[in-house]
């Protein structure tokens, strides 16, 4: 049994995450993103993160290259090398053309000099689970700083979670649900999971109270509207994920 924190341990305050990073004002998961986010006051940045072909771990929800950058085809089928040739901003706003597609270790020497919590999402392309969290995880193990509070690692990914788990226990992990599940307490015992990542629309009061009674944080996706935001906080969420965490902040 890993010695998990208790829930009231990591502390969101202000308890907004900008969702890859203030993504409704700036392309989503640039670093021009993560500035935003900070610059609007959000202590916490979410990202995704998964493999080039050759095994470098970056920054980029989908699995294709088509939506958020100006190139095509499979993340898991283009090196670094042309990766980082991309426009990743211009599909936003064409002040953005100078964009690149950021490394983790972008994000984490950022995070680390501006003194902001992190939560890493690990989305590994498909067949790609093993190689994705061990890369990630390694790579974070030698730049993260000694100091600083260990990231949050969430998932979709259960098996994701479970090598994490056996990798870096000491960072404490977040099981992601796109869906209310029954067997939610089930999921989460397997990877020691000390938060429950839910959409915002599958949450109810009860649920959340249920939820929290087990001794687990609740954090709910995607939020960008105020007073949809108070009302989660109000049941017991201990963060929302938001686009925009300017107008959330604001409300607050
Ligand atoms: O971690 C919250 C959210 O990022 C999960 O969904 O698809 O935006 O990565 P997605
Ligand atoms: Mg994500």
């Amino acid at each position: 049994m890993l010695d998990l924190p208790p829930t009231s341990s990591i502390v969101f305050d202000p308890p907004v995450i900008a969702h890859r990073g203030a993504s409704a004002r700036t392309p989503e998961n640039t670093m021009s993103a993560f500035r935003r986010a900070r610059e609007d006051g959000a202590l916490w940045v979410e990202t995704d993160v998964k493999l080039t072909y050759d095994g470098v771990p970056i920054l980029m929800h989908d699995e294709t290259l088509d939506r958020t950058t100006n190139g095509k085809g499979f993340v898991a089928n283009i090196n670094w090398s042309n990766l980082s040739q991309l426009d990743a901003g211009s599909w936003f706003d064409v002040a953005y053309e100078n964009e690149r597609v950021p490394m983790l270790s972008d994000l984490v020497r950022f995070v680390a000099a501006e003194s902001l919590r992190l939560n890493l999402e690990l989305k590994p392309c498909p067949g790609r689970t093993r190689a994705t969290v061990m890369v990630a995880l390694i790579e974070l193990s030698k730049i993260w700083p000694e100091k600083a509070p260990p990231p949050l690692i969430s998932s979709f990914d259960v098996e994701a979670l479970i090598i994490a788990a056996n990798l870096q226990p000491e960072c404490p992990r977040g099981l992601l649900l796109d869906e209310w599940r029954e067997d939610w307490a089930e999921l989460s015992k397997r990877c020691e999971a000390y938060s429950l990542h839910l959409k915002a629309d599958s949450l109810t009061r009860d649920r959340v109270t249920t939820l929290k009674e087990s001794g687990k944080a609740v954090l709910a996706y995607v939020v960008n509207e105020p007073a949809r935001v108070k009302e989660l906080l109000q049941w017991g969420v201990s963060a929302v994920f938001s686009d925009d965490p300017a107008t959330v902040l604001k409300s607050l």
